[in-house]
């Protein structure tokens, strides 16, 4: 098949670590016989620096007439000035909206030669597979925001703020994706403080008990669910919750398979093209100095090829050689725990050698 793929590297590590999921999916391409074209656009600080806006419109123009998108991260101290007229996660805000990009799909996926590599207890994590549905274009992120006075009297505000529909499409998504698995849908709000989430607690049982009477379904409060992630793991199937609840848990969660350079996301819309991104940032720490872990990109390039292009085998394979490289040992050095570590370009090598075995 033929594919338009654009790549939005971005800042920090994005270059480093989009560019070993490239090498990827086009041995992907020439093994399988298809025919990706990749197209690079700026993203985030690096179209600050080159133009001022964080979204240029050529990106979004190129983004819209593409099958699918692979993002690397935005951001950065170079543009964390909090007085400054923008910022480059703006950009990336802007493109999830652009495109109507509403579920944002995080799998927490343990590959079972990791254990160890996780702080956590081998009986606690093993056989954690949970999909969370982080809701991407709605809720805080995208209320009503400002400043009202000024000096010491100065207040700023964010509103969160969820509609019937924005509930709705998400939570339908998600019971939907827990039929195809376990059957268990898990809906974590904060009932108990937040009216928007008293909303989404009403919204989310009419549809589960109208519409999908066979999926198990309960209600878990976000302060409880961050301890439960931790203490019993293997209880949750698929869990559907708002946009920054999401973005925290899935952080929090990144430790069961032992790093945040594991995990990929995809966000999809209603049709058009899916972005596909390692669910960690851009990691300035580390930035520059060939280490960062391309698996996560590498595993969302597979979720790029499963989801928006319909291979499943070539997703597979992606999948399994990733397996394959872990079981051989090769470890970055996020997940080494000490021991012998390689670095972002001879991890993307290993696994290029082993998509074939
Ligand atoms: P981060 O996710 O960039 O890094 C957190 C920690 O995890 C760091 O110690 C980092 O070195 C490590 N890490 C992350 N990815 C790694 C990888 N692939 N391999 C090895 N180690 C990895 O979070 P942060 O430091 O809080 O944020 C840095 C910048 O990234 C901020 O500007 C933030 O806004 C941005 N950010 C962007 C995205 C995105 O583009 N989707 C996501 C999160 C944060
Ligand atoms: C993520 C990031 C983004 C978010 C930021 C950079 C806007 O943390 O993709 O998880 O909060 O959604
Ligand atoms: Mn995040």
């Amino acid at each position: 098949m033929k594919a338009n793929l654009v790549l939005l590297p971005g800042d920090g590590i994005g270059p480093e670590i989009v560019a070993q999921a490239r090498l990827v999916l086009e041995s992907v391409a020439t093994q399988f016989g298809h025919e990706f074209s990749f197209a690079s656009h700026q993203i985030g600080g690096i179209a600050i620096d080159n133009g001022g806006d964080p979204l240029p419109q050529e990106t979004i123009d190129a983004c819209r007439a593409s099958d699918a998108i692979l993002l690397g991260a935005v951001g950065g101290p170079k543009w964390d000035d909090p007085s400054a007229k923008t910022r480059p996660e703006a950009g990336l805000l802007k493109i999830r909206k652009e495109l109507g990009l509403f579920a944002n799909l995080r799998p927490i996926k343990l590959f079972k030669e990791l254990v160890d590599a996780s702080p956590l207890k081998r009986e606690i994590i093993e056989g954690t597979d949970i999909l969370f549905l982080r809701e991407l274009t709605g809720g805080i992120y995208f209320g009503p925001s400002g400043r009202e006075g000024s000096g010491a009297t100065e207040s700023a505000f964010q509103s969160m703020v969820y509609s019937v529909p924005e509930v709705e499409r998400i939570v339908r998504l998600a019971a939907k994706a827990a039929q195809g698995r376990d059957g268990r849908l898990t809906s974590v709000d904060k009932a108990n403080v937040l009216e928007p989430s008293r909303l989404w607690r009403q919204v989310a049982a009419r549809v589960m008990a109208e519409e999908f009477p066979d999926v198990k379904y309960d209600v878990v409060l976000v302060d409880a669910m961050a301890m439960h992630l931790i203490n019993r793991p293997k209880d949750f199937d698929v869990v559907v919750t708002g946009n920054m609840f999401g973005d925290i848990l899935t952080d929090e969660a990144s430790m069961l398979p032992g790093s945040l350079g594991m995990l990929p996301s995809a966000s999809l819309g209603d049709g058009g093209p899916g972005l596909y991104e390692p669910i960690h940032g851009s990691a300035p720490d580390i930035a520059g100095k060939g280490i960062a872990n391309p698996l996560a990109t590498i595993l969302a390039a597979a979720m790029l090829l499963r989801h928006s292009l319909n291979l499943t085998a070539e997703a597979d394979a992606i999948e399994a050689a990733v397996g394959r490289v872990l079981a051989d040992g090769l470890r970055t050095a996020d997940i080494a725990r000490g021991s012998d570590s390689i670095g972002t370009e001879a991890m993307g090598a290993a696994v290029i050698q082993r998509l074939s075995v």
